[in-house]
């Protein structure tokens, strides 16, 4: 099993990673002297899959454990989801020293984790994630919230869980396009920090989309160290942690003029990390050649680089960037890549740059 260690004081935790530890789950949340009473959140599909072993584990260690699954998917993550848990954490007499186990995707862990932030004033809460991009990006970092109609995230507080569990067998049962889409932000660590993570992705990305146990644990504990790394030194994103959204703020657009139903996040960052690799080529001096690698590693991945966007949707997408969450007085920024492995943030960028990285990639020059 390895470990990661979140370094934020009092506020610190654990991230294990390793196989077969769904099952070990209540072991480890006697030793974190929890109180007795726990609820584990979790979706029809993972619970169906995974919920028996966690909540008889719970048991076996000695905690009164229920489980409440939410419905898959994006659209559960709602205000209306969070009531349906409240009144479950009531039902169950959840008090201040119980716990919530958020055992999903990122979508149940950024709702539970809302729930456990607000219920009683906070309870503490264990991340147990499923899916690839959940264990290397969304259960660590204390960022937890819903979605409303008018957006995605706009509600939610930054709550650190007490520990987080990677199991990875569990990815085993992942479908393939949802897993490939996690392979996009293990990539990002490699672009923005850690240029030997880069050239290990090179190196074993038919090991990794064959999911073999070895070479996973060892990607998603340096992924793990990355962004525990990241948010100790930029709990609250006041500057750096600003640079895990490289490629995101054309991504999220992407993902929000397509009505969020044709691109899975990762894909939709992919395409927005070929692009700001190529303003980063135009703006960041990145060299042609670390373009040309970003390219290679993400179809090795079998993911998108491109999109082809006709000008109404162009247009579309660029009135989406100004209202992402991180754009200020209007003003767009972005993460630009000087090499692979490095990273500034803040760059403004003006809009006919951004169109010819949209662009450039299929010769249609603005
Ligand atoms: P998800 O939670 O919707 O899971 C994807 C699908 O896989 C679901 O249908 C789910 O039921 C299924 N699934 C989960 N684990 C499985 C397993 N082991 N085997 C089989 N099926 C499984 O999606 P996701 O990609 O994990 O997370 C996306 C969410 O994460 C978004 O809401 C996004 O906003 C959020 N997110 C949050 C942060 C953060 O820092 N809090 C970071 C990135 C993304
Ligand atoms: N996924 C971006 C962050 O946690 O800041």
């Amino acid at each position: 099993m390895r470990r990661v260690r979140v370094p934020l004081g009092k506020r610190g935790y654990d991230i294990l990673i390793g196989e077969n530890l769904l099952p070990g789950l209540g072991a480890h949340c006697s030793r974190l002297r929890f109180g007795k009473r726990a609820l584990v959140i979790s979706d029809k599909t993972v619970a169906r899959l995974y919920g028996s072993q966690v909540v008889n584990g719970l048991a076996e260690a000695g905690f009164e454990a229920a489980i409440h699954a939410i419905p898959a998917g994006e659209q559960a993550k709602s205000l209306e989801n969070v009531q349906v848990c409240y009144e479950r954490c009531a039902k169950h007499r959840l008090e201040r020293n119980s716990f919530i186990v958020a055992l999903g995707g990122g979508v149940v862990g950024d709702l539970a984790g809302f729930v456990a932030a607000t219920y009683l004033r906070g309870i503490n809460f264990v991340q147990a994630p499923t899916t690839l991009l959940a264990q290397v990006d969304s259960s660590v970092g204390g960022k937890v919230g819903v979605n409303l109609p008018a957006g995605k995230n706009l509600v939610g507080a930054f709550y650190q869980p007490k520990l987080v569990l990677c199991d990875i067998v569990t990815l085993k049962t992942m479908e393939e396009r949802e897993y490939r889409s996690g392979l996009a932000e293990v990539i990002k660590y490699g672009i923005i920090y850690d240029a030997k993570l880069f050239g290990r992705l090179e190196k074993s990305m038919d090991r990794l989309m064959r999911r073999e146990e070895g070479i996973l644990s060892r990607v998603i504990e340096r992924s793990c160290a990355i962004k525990g790394e990241v948010v100790r030194q930029d709990e609250t994103e006041g500057g750096l942690r600003a640079i895990l959204n490289f490629g995101h703020t054309i991504g999220h657009a992407l993902e929000a003029i397509s009505q969020y139903g044709k691109y899975l996040h990762g894909e939709a960052i992919a395409i927005g990390q070929m692009a700001a690799a190529r303003l980063s080529q135009m703006r960041a001096g990145l060299s042609a050649s670390d373009v040309r690698r970003i390219k290679t590693v993400f179809e090795s991945a079998g993911l998108p680089t491109e999109v082809v966007l006709s000008g109404g949707e162009t247009r579309d997408l660029l009135n989406a960037m100004k209202l992402d969450k991180k754009v200020s007085n209007g003003i767009i920024k972005f993460v630009l890549a000087e090499k692979i492995g490095k990273v500034k943030f803040g760059c403004e960028v003006p809009e006919k740059s951004v169109l010819a990285a949209l662009t450039t990639a299929h010769g249609r020059h603005s």
